[in-house]
């Protein structure tokens, strides 16, 4: 059988290839299932007591977990670890600036590094920060400054069996209503991209250009939470009209056009280990970010990084924009989506970019939310199968698109997170082999309860214990 091209490539599509081979390996081991238990029981149920020793397929987070390329590699050893204007400083700037089009870049040790000089910055006490969704270190940030983080994201993202591409977006009736009310209070505006906490889904750029024209009517500045631009811009190619034919650095240069700046986790979408930056067009604002930067992390040229991760930031820069490669990313969480479906999850639908999210409620209708259906789904995935991931409920405020008043809401997912270019395809059915036990199972689960928390970002120490049949 003789095979055109446009067959060929209509197969390679299909089989989500990925445009990579493997050079080195890491074991992993399968605890049994005696093992298990006693590691849970260990680990007070948790998944962030866990260690990672003990855990098959970790998908608690896709940040910081990638796997570096040859060429990344390669650039640790290019790393010119002068303390001051560095070799390693220059190339990085330049990847960044060449990326995501801001002048002034400021490199930080990770994300939330940057929210700390950003929010001391930019917000006082009382201020209403307004974002699509605050990541949780975003949101506690503006709370370390006593301001108030409301999440404008529209009612869809909890309708999760209803497919809407841009579920991600600000719910624009909302952002109008808090910006009617409170716009003297609001001292910028996020936009996490792609919404990481509204079930990994992209927003849309004519979002994106509305949000803006909206701020820019109250003189209120316009930051990207960036740390997943590039599979937000994947999703604008592939799924909103008038950009099937533009590139994703096109894509991704328009995006940025529309904001005063952004800050960046770099262990997501640049895929390293640790790394991030605030870049900006407003050179006032870089200046003071920079004195910042030197109290709390170092000298402006390196930002509490080594030199040589600035040298892994920039390759993986270019690397993350990649279109094969973005393609075979979110190729693979949608695999992993469809799987979890079929073995009977309610899953976020379209499936996003970091990860695959589903309705924790729905798998464990018997157990009330004080009865942590989110923590009995994690430690059942944990006991079936060794499988790691992550389902915090948390409590976020929103804005009444009616009244214009700040009002409180739950929000609840479990997410099966994947670090890019780790995992293969057998690994995700092995996870959707577990997702059919655990479903089967979840009836007879009876809850936990929680035994210790702190206040500041308790999700990352409490314990908890199951609850007596
Ligand atoms: N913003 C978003 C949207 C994030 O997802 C994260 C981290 C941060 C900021 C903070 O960056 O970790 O480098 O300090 N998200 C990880 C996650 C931890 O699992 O989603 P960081």
């Amino acid at each position: 059988m003789t095979r055109t091209p446009e067959f060929a490539e209509a197969l390679a599509l299909r089989t989500q290839a990925e445009p990579y081979r493997t050079k080195t390996i890491e074991h992993l081991k399968l605890p049994k299932r005696a093992e298990r238990e006693e590691i849970l029981r260990r680990a007070f149920y948790s998944p962030v007591h866990l260690n990672s020793e003990d855990v098959f397929i970790d998908l608690i987070t896709d940040s910081g977990t990638g796997a570096m390329s040859d060429v990344q590699w390669a650039g640790l050893m290019r790393g010119d670890e002068a303390y001051m204007r560095s070799r390693s400083f220059f190339t990085f700037e330049t990847a960044v600036q060449e990326t995501v089009g801001y002048k002034h870049v400021i490199p930080t040790h990770q994300g939330r590094a940057a929210e700390n000089i950003i929010m001391e910055l930019l917000v006082k006490p009382g201020d209403i920060v307004l974002s699509n969704t605050h990541f949780d270190t975003t949101r506690a940030h503006v709370e370390n400054r006593k301001g108030i983080p409301v999440d404008l994201m529209s009612d869809a993202v909890w309708q999760f069996a209803e497919p809407q591409p841009f579920k991600g977006n600000f719910d624009l009736a909302k952002l109008t209503a808090a910006l009617e009310q409170h716009a003297a209070r609001v001292p910028l505006i996020i936009i996490t991209i792609l919404n990481n906490f509204a079930c990994s889904s992209p927003v849309s750029m004519a979002n994106i250009k509305e949000v803006a024209r909206l701020a820019g009517k109250y003189g209120i500045p316009v930051f990207f939470d960036a740390c997943r631009f590039a599979e937000n811009a994947y999703f604008i190619k592939t799924c909103e009209p008038g950009y099937a034919d533009k590139s994703i650095a096109e894509i991704v240069k328009e995006m940025f056009s529309y904001g005063r700046g952004c800050w960046m986790s770099a262990k997501k979408d640049a895929i390293v280990n640790i790394g991030g930056f605030i870049a900006t067009e407003d050179a006032e604002f870089a200046a003071r970010c920079q004195e910042r930067l030197v109290l709390y992390e170092g000298f402006y040229t390196y930002g509490g990084l080594a030199r040589r991760d600035l040298e892994a930031i920039a390759v993986g820069m270019h690397e993350g924009i990649d279109e094969a490669h973005l393609q075979s990313r979110t190729g693979q969480v949608r695999y992993l989506g469809e799987l979890l479906e079929q073995a009977g999850a309610v899953v976020s639908k379209p499936v996003g970019g970091s990860g695959v999210f589903i309705d924790v409620q729905a798998m464990y209708p018997h157990l009330a939310p004080e009865q942590l259906p989110g923590i009995a789904l994690c430690a059942d995935f944990y006991l079936e199968g060794a499988v790691r991931l992550g389902a915090a409920p948390f409590a976020l405020h929103t804005i009444d698109p009616g009244s214009g008043q700040i009002v409180e809401r739950m929000f609840q997912f479990a997410r099966f997170a994947v670090p890019r270019r780790v995992y293969s395809k057998a690994h995700m059915e092995y996870v959707a082999g577990v997702a059919e036990r655990v479903i089967q199972n979840a009836r007879h689960s009876k809850g936990y309860r929680v035994v210790e928390a702190t206040a500041v970002l308790g999700h990352f120490f409490a314990k908890f214990e199951p609850l007596a049949a």
